[in-house]
């Protein structure tokens, strides 16, 4: 890896982040602001945190076996462990900041900020996604840059806006004296504190933590009164008229009632065009051309080259601001919404796909369009969205729903009728650079 290179992007990052420490620490729900400099609060590991039954209604007993790496079997010992690392902030450079201060599970393992905050209170540019469900994800982070959690893992802990220690070996030093840690290791795997099966520790655990059970499985399971009509009405209109299935869905034909995504990358025009694309993307041509891991984790996380999305692994002008279709399972509790949590309010993210939004993106999905849904059928769509909320989150969701309701009575940034009604617009052809 060339020093140079990480040098200009860290350079790069500082300069982003003088305009980002005056911003406000956008707020989604209770986040308190935080102080210049300080990192968020842990989160303390309540029962939300525990492990969730393979009993749920709804869960997929198959894929789940098949996602499950055969040497890395879900021991009791194994999980346990993980479970520990991921709320343990030595793992951090000055202490103060795990996995959980931004994946809280009381939060649906999301921190409700548009976008993370990690160590000396330094704001990234990207949105937490939850990690709920994770385990089924083909590819992890919104551009995809790796594909195991186990890959995942090591990024967040040596990033210098996120954990920010200097090497993962450095973390796995900081808890390798301590006993607990030592029989914990002994009893999982066998074997002393090691880098490797820290890392295989916390994927173990992330990989028990899939979240069904919710009023749309009942409705699936044969419940028929389990979800609303409005909710019915909703998960028709997702997989006709309103075109979510297009993406949110494994194949273009198959109602898929489990992961809502098709694994793939698109621009759905969101935020590009407050940015100079072009440029940008010559800077990342030049800047990642190695495509070194670490450097791309750092250009995604701290510096404008961000919006680019899945470029900044291929390079291919295709995929410029394109990012992954997440799950949406849980979303009601896991906004502010994309990844860049631009959007606070699931009316919002409706309207935006009602007007087709990206007008003048070149590069946006062909699958945008508008859609002329009216408002009851915008307010079914975001019912459907409700129903795939697991019982755990049920009291958190019912405060959300209302939050966000009056939010959208209020204004709805995103609305724009005469568009969502109207023809599709002509895309502009990409300017080459
Ligand atoms: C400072 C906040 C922060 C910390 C600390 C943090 N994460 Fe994240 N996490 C994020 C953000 C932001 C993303 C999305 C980044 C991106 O896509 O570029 C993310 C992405 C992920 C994903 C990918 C999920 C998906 O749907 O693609 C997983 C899994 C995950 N984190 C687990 C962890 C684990 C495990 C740790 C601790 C080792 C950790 N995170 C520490 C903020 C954080
Ligand atoms: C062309 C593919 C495509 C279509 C069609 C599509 N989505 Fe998406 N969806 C995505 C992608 C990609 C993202 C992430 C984009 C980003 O963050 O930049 C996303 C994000 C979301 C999110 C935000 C989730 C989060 O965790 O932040 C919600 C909610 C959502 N979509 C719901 C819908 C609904 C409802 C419809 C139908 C009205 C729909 N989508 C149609 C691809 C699509």
């Amino acid at each position: 890896m060339r020093a140079t290179t990480i040098a200009r992007l860290l350079v790069l990052s500082y300069i982003f982040m003088g305009a980002a420490v005056s911003a406000v620490y956008g707020d989604a729900g209770s986040n308190p602001t935080l102080a210049p400099g300080e990192a968020p609060p842990l989160p303390h590991a309540g029962p939300l945190a525990n492990p969730r039954p393979q009993n749920q209604v709804g869960f997929p007993a198959a894929l789940t076996a098949s996602v499950i790496p055969p040497a890395s079997p879900l021991t009791p010992a194994a999980i346990a462990l993980g479970q520990k690392l991921f709320f343990d902030s030595r793992l951090s450079g000055d202490g103060t900041v795990a996995c959980a201060t931004c994946h809280d599970p009381a939060r649906a393992f999301t921190d409700g900020r548009p976008v993370s905050v990690g160590i000396y209170g330094r704001v990234g540019q990207r949105n937490a996604p939850t990690v709920l469900n994770a385990l089924y994800n083909k590819t992890q982070f919104w551009d995809g840059r790796v594909n195991t959690l186990e890959q995942q893992a090591a990024l967040p802990i040596t990033n210098p806006f996120e954990m920010g220690s200097a090497t993962i070996a450095e973390a796995v030093s900081r808890i390798s004296n301590d006993s607990e840690y030592q029989s914990l290791f002994m009893q999982a795997f066998g074997r002393s504190i090691n880098e490797h099966d820290m890392l295989r520790a916390i994927a173990t655990y992330e990989r028990t933590l899939a979240s069904f059970d919710s009023p749309f499985d009942h409705f699936i399971a044969g419940t028929v009164d389990a979800i609303s009509d409005s909710a019915k009405r909703g998960w028709e209109l997702f997989n006709t008229k309103a075109r979510c299935h297009l993406c949110h869905a494994l194949t273009d034909h198959r109602r898929d009632v489990t992961v809502f995504t098709d694994n793939d990358f698109h621009n759905i025009g969101i935020g590009i065009l407050r940015h100079r694309v072009g440029p940008l993307a010559q800077q990342a041509e030049r800047e990642l051309a190695q495509g070194h891991l670490a450097v791309i984790d750092v250009a995604a996380i701290e510096s404008e080259l961000s919006v680019l999305g899945r470029f900044l692994i291929t390079k291919r002008q295709n995929d410029i601001a394109s990012f992954k279709t997440p799950d949406l399972r849980n979303v009601l509790v896991t906004g502010p919404y994309f990844h860049d949590g631009s959007m606070q309010t699931l009316w919002d993210v409706v309207d935006h796909y009602n007007k087709g939004d990206g007008l003048n993106d070149p590069w946006l999905d062909e699958k945008m369009q508008p859609l002329a849904l009216t408002e009851p059928q915008l307010d079914d769509v975001v019912a459907f969205l409700v129903s795939l909320t697991s019982p755990q989150y049920k009291d958190l969701a019912d405060q959300e729903y209302a939050r966000q309701r009056s939010l959208s009575n209020g204004s709805r940034p995103q609305r724009n009728t005469a568009r969502a009604f109207g023809p599709k617009p002509i895309q502009p052809k990409a300017s080459p650079f």
